[in-house]
């Protein structure tokens, strides 16, 4: 249920305007208040008066309204809703959010608002397919932004494919997700995940098996628990989690000081699976083969993320949680690793070949504690980072 929940809802101008008349009723069914706003492209699709007749509001409809701003000026409309949904959310819009335009009302309130953010898009499959969408999208969702769909189906352009708006019980679930509240609403969690890419060269580097799967799958658990995640990657090949930050890096060193700036967190979860060398002087220009010589390098050790954040005398988490990696005595090198770097628990691994959890979908894990260790079955990864979340939520009480 959506019990007096608010949702400011942003109707674009895309022919699925006309779905969004029955998510609002459906939204009220469901006992939400909806505050709607339609853009100038939007008027060409839905009504003004159909839309508040079925919200049971006024419709707000100008940036520069005197009668509106006199009783509810837009910063604070952007920031009354529980949730801003965009439904449609066209090309145009997307492209604007992404770049922090702001020259109509709907453009204006998303960029002034603070309040979660979900859209559904919709538009002709080739705008969706377009590199400069796909980079939109990619922007939004690092932003925080969750998006639910497209659909792939018959469009009213006569073309085929993705690009169909989610249909309103497909939003109405995903802004049931979004406003779920867990057991770690309002905790802010760190999480690392994926390899990172370490320069030999500009076309060159050195790198690891890591898929982020496992990182990625915590990220996302945490989200679900309502956890206000900051997600540090290295170039992993694992699709990024919704609704939550994302920060791309490279290197180890970018991964310090995209953790640095992210702190001070309740929990942090070091899953990256970081270089331990770089190349001491990577060459600026590519190394070229040179009749039989073979290039010699030398190696420089990366920082210690994890250990650099356990040691931290001022604004350390409240939990550190790391991961250790082994190929044998698993228990005995993950216990002495806890130790070591000083973090609060270690999540232990055995990525022998055999096992094909580096890269797999499953994965057995040990939790080392000071109270010791205590193996989990073998499970899915995604029920790994469950049963990991839920033990955070407990931690932090
Ligand atoms: N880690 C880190 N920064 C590094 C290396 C590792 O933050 N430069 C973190 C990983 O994210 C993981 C944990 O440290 O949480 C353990 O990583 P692992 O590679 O298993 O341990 P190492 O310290 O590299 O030890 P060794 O390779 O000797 O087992």
């Amino acid at each position: 249920m959506l019990t007096d929940k608010r949702i400011l809802l942003i109707i674009g101008g895309g022919i699925a305007a006309f779905k969004s008349l029955d998510l609002i009723r459906r939204l009220r069914e469901r006992g939400a208040w909806v505050t709607p706003v339609l853009t100038r492209a939007g008027e060409e699709f839905v009504t003004p008066l159909s839309v508040s007749s079925l919200a049971g509001e006024k419709v707000y409809r100008d940036l520069f309204d005197l009668t509106d701003e006199a009783e509810m000026g837009h910063i604070q409309l952007s920031r009354s809703a529980d949730l801003i949904v965009v439904a449609p959310a066209t090309a145009d819009l997307m492209a604007k959010m992404a770049n922090g335009m702001a020259n109509d009302l709907a453009s204006t309130l998303l960029l002034a608002t603070d309040t979660p953010v979900l859209i559904a898009p919709a538009m002709n499959v080739r705008m969706w397919e377009h590199p400069a969408t796909r980079r939109n999208v990619s922007r939004l969702r690092g932003d925080g932004i969750s998006v639910v769909g497209p659909n792939e189906g018959d469009m009213a352009c006569g073309e085929f494919g993705p690009g169909r708006m989610s249909e309103p019980l497909e939003i109405v679930a995903a802004i049931e997700t979004a406003l779920a509240e867990g057991p770690l609403t309002g905790r802010r969690v760190l999480v690392t995940s994926g390899p990172t890419h370490e320069p030999i060269d500009p076309v060159r580097y050195i790198a690891n098996r890591s898929s982020g799967a496992q990182g990625t799958a915590i990220a996302r658990a945490l989200a679900v628990m309502g956890a206000d995640v900051v997600f540090v990657t290295g170039p992993a090949d694992a699709e990024r989690p919704e609704g939550v930050h994302v920060v791309e890096v490279q290197t180890a060193a970018e991964m310090l000081q995209a953790v640095q700036a992210v702190l001070p967190v309740d929990a942090a979860v070091f899953a990256a699976a970081v270089a331990d060398w770089r190349v001491a002087s990577a060459s600026d220009s590519k190394i070229k083969k040179d009749k039989g010589q073979i290039p010699s390098m030398e190696f420089a050790e990366n920082p210690d993320i994890l250990a650099t954040v356990s040691q931290m005398t001022e604004g350390r988490p409240r939990l550190v949680v790391g991961f250790a990696a082994e190929t044998d005595d698993v228990i005995a090198n993950a216990t002495a690793k806890r130790l070591r770097k000083g973090c609060d628990w270690i999540v232990a691994n055995d990525v022998s070949p055999e096992t094909g959890i580096m890269g797999g979908s499953e994965n057995a894990v040990t939790l080392i504690t000071e109270d010791g260790a205590e193996s989990w079955p073998r499970m899915g990864k995604d029920e790994v980072a469950h049963q990991l979340a839920v033990r955070i939520a407990a931690a932090l009480g």
